[in-house]
Parts: structure tokens; C-alpha cells; sequence
């Protein structure tokens, strides 16, 4: 099979190492057939899932009927992360095949409990045995249900993302390999860089500020906050030093998000936005080309141990290709079953075709299932170099 792909960018597919699939009883916000179609649209070719389904991954049955679910209906390659809870079986999880474990909640969140400091302490310790990656979600709770999205901010403060990043190194073993899941602030990134860990940064925190919504708009409730527009600007000027891009792609539906801001579940859908967003800030050369391929490709493959996208002998044989031409993102073209973006608007490349194994699985609009790649965890005790 040749492709003509004059005039195109040829890039090495994506992966997202943060997304909540849902299925099961959540399926009316996304499932593995809508999410992963949703990801190859955005030249994604690897997702990995988050354990806070319903119920969620905490044991080996859990697990194996998780990853049956994703090799029947993925179209995208995965790797599904163990639940730390209370209850969890690492050890069970880890034989069973995790990829890593995690988010783990430091403070509640959707479909999250906060873990004790207790439980934290007996479950890092056995993973860090194990060689095991530990991912979280590092924030500090303070107040009331919030009524909108500046005193949710507050209550979430990037103060407290600090502390609890610090708190998390003095509690974790020796030596302990933790990765910090989406980092709102350019302090708080580099409070994990400090603490020696890697740290992801999702594409609405760098893109998106409280400024752009409504108060009380609950499209823009998400854990990790949104933050005030100075503070995302720092974000963005930071680039150079955040370690990955991830999506926390955590799709709810519009009437879970049309209840009192109060009542709403935070999260929002990303995906199949977040390369393209990024790639529309290439074309502008606010962005550099190399760079977007390093954290969206090449960084996570490393954090994650799972071969990176290339022509070597070994690598996975996944790209995506680009056009030169950015596009305001509309909502009925995408592909998650949540069926809204909070990017409605804004400019984006989106991929014509990509490639999975050396197949066309996504060629403008059309998708070719194959058989995806399960990706599990292979020990990763060492800081990786990136
Ligand atoms: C996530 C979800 O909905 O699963 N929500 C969110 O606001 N990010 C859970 C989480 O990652 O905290």
C-alpha cells in the first residue's frame, strides 16, 4: 500500500497518557468504540485508560473484563492503570497486566476518593516494590460544594496543588518513581520537578482560563481548576519545561453539565483536541514542531515504557498526517459521545489520515478497526531522561 502524502505533515502518532473511557454504566458519556474513535481522530494511537470507573479497577477480575471490553471495541492501542483504593489489589493488578496505577486521588474528585495518609503509605510502598509507576492527582479540598468557577479555583487553590506535591514526596519510599497527573500551574509544575517527578499538563490549562466562561458555566468545571488568565499565560510561557502533554479526557454528559454549577461533575472531554490545538499553534510558530512531537510522542512513550512511534526496528508504526491548514473546532464533527467541546471555535489541525501498525485506521472521517495493542507495565524504577 503507498499513500500520497504530499504537502502533508507526516508526525509520529500521539499518546494520551490520561483519559477516562468510562463504558459500563457510564457509557452514556463515552465507551471504548466512541473514545478511541475519538482519540485516532485526533492522531492518537495509545490511550491510557483511568481506573475510576464504575466499579473501579481495583482487582484482578475488574481488570480482566476492563481489558476484554477494550480489545473487543478499542480501535486504538491502550493500556488500562490499577485502581489505589482502600481495597485495592496491587499486587494482583500489577501481575494482571496494569500499564501503571493510578491517577490516584490525593483529594476526592469525580468518581475519586481521597485516599487516606494510612492507605497512601501501605499501597505506594508496595508498588514502588513491585517497580511500578505511580500516577497522581495531587490537590488540596478546602470549603463548601464551590457555586462557580472562581470559588472552585480557590478551594483547588495552585497553593495547595503545591503543597500536596510536597506532602506526596515526604509520604512516598525512597526513591519512589511518581508521575504527577495534569499540573494547573507553571508553580506547580515546577513543585513536581522539584520533588523529582515527571509532570503532565493537559491542553485546556494551558489554553483555556476561567476568564473565557461564564461564572457559573459548568463546561468549564474540571479538577485541576481552570485558572485565571495570568496564570495560564505563565502556563504557556513554561512549555519548555513541562515533561508531557495529556488530556485527562474525562467526557460527562450536557445534562450532567446543564445541573446547578453545585451539582455538576467536573471534567471535560479532549482527546481529539488536544494534538490538533496544539498543531495550531505550530502553524503559528508560537509552537515548535519538534517540541509537540516530544510531549505528545516521544516523552510519554518514555515515561510510560511502551516503544516509541518511529522508522526504527522496534518502535511502534504509528503516525498521524497533518495538513497545513487550521480549522475552528465544531463540536458535531467530533467524535465523543458526550457530544461538546470547550473548544468550540478555536483553531486546530486535525489529521486526515493515521496510521496503527502500519495500517490506515483513520482516513478523513472513515475507521478501519484492527486488533489494538495492549500495553502493560514493564517496571519503571528509573526517572526517565526527557
Ligand atoms: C475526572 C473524571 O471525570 O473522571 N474529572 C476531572 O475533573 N478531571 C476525574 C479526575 O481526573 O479528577
Amino acid at each position: 500500500q503507498t499513500l500520497d502524502c504530499r504537502g502533508l505533515l507526516v508526525l509520529p502518532a500521539a499518546i494520551d497518557m490520561h483519559v477516562h473511557m468510562r463504558g459500563g454504566t457510564q457509557s452514556v458519556k463515552e465507551d471504548w468504540t466512541t473514545g478511541s474513535q475519538s482519540a485516532l481522530a485526533g492522531g492518537v494511537t495509545v490511550v491510557v485508560d483511568q481506573p475510576n470507573t464504575v466499579p473501579p479497577i481495583t482487582n484482578r477480575e475488574h481488570f480482566k473484563v476492563r481489558v476484554a471490553d477494550a480489545t473487543a471495541h478499542s480501535y486504538c492501542g491502550f493500556g488500562v492503570n490499577g485502581a489505589v483504593t482502600r481495597d485495592a489489589r496491587i499486587a494482583d493488578l500489577w501481575q494482571g497486566g496494569a500499564l501503571a496505577f493510578g491517577e490516584v486521588f490525593i483529594a476526592p474528585s469525580s468518581y475519586g476518593e481521597a485516599l487516606t495518609l494510612e492507605v497512601q503509605q501501605r499501597t505506594f510502598a508496595e508498588i514502588h516494590r513491585l517497580g511500578g509507576l505511580v500516577t497522581v492527582h495531587a490537590e488540596e479540598v478546602s470549603g463548601t460544594a464551590p457555586v462557580g468557577l472562581r470559588q472552585h479555583s480557590l478551594q483547588r487553590s495552585p497553593a495547595g496543588e503545591e503543597r500536596a506535591v510536597q506532602a506526596l514526596r515526604a509520604s512516598c519510599a525512597p526513591g519512589q518513581r511518581v508521575h504527577c497527573c495534569h499540573m494547573s500551574t507553571a508553580g506547580s509544575l515546577d513543585a513536581a520537578h522539584r520533588a523529582g517527578m515527571t509532570a503532565e499538563v493537559t491542553p485546556h490549562h494551558l489554553l483555556l482560563s476561567i476568564e473565557r466562561f461564564a461564572d457559573t458555566d459548568t463546561h468549564g468545571r474540571v479538577n485541576p481548576p481552570l485558572r485565571s488568565e495570568r496564570l495560564q499565560r505563565e502556563l504557556f510561557l513554561a512549555w519548555d519545561r513541562i515533561d508531557l502533554i495529556a488530556s485527562d479526557h474525562a467526557p460527562h454528559t450536557l445534562n450532567e453539565k446543564a445541573q446547578a454549577f453545585t451539582n455538576a461533575p467536573s471534567g471535560l472531554p479532549g482527546v481529539e483536541t488536544m494534538v490538533p490545538l496544539l498543531m495550531a499553534h505550530v502553524l503559528t510558530s508560537e509552537l515548535s514542531l519538534a517540541s509537540v512531537v516530544q510531549k505528545t510522542a516521544v516523552a510519554p512513550a518514555k515515561v510510560l515504557g511502551i516503544p516509541p512511534a518511529g522508522f526504527s526496528p522496534g518502535d511502534r508504526a504509528d503516525f498521524a498526517l497533518y495538513p497545513r491548514e487550521a480549522v475552528p473546532v465544531e463540536a458535531a464533527d467530533l467524535h465523543s459521545r458526550c457530544t461538546w467541546t470547550p473548544y468550540q471555535g478555536m483553531l486546530a489541525v486535525f489529521p486526515e489520515r493515521v496510521i496503527m501498525r502500519g495500517t490506515v485506521v483513520y482516513d478523513h472521517g472513515d475507521f478501519t478497526r484492527i486488533d489494538p495493542c495492549w500495553y502493560r507495565g514493564r517496571g519503571y524504577m528509573e526517572r526517565p531522561q526527557i
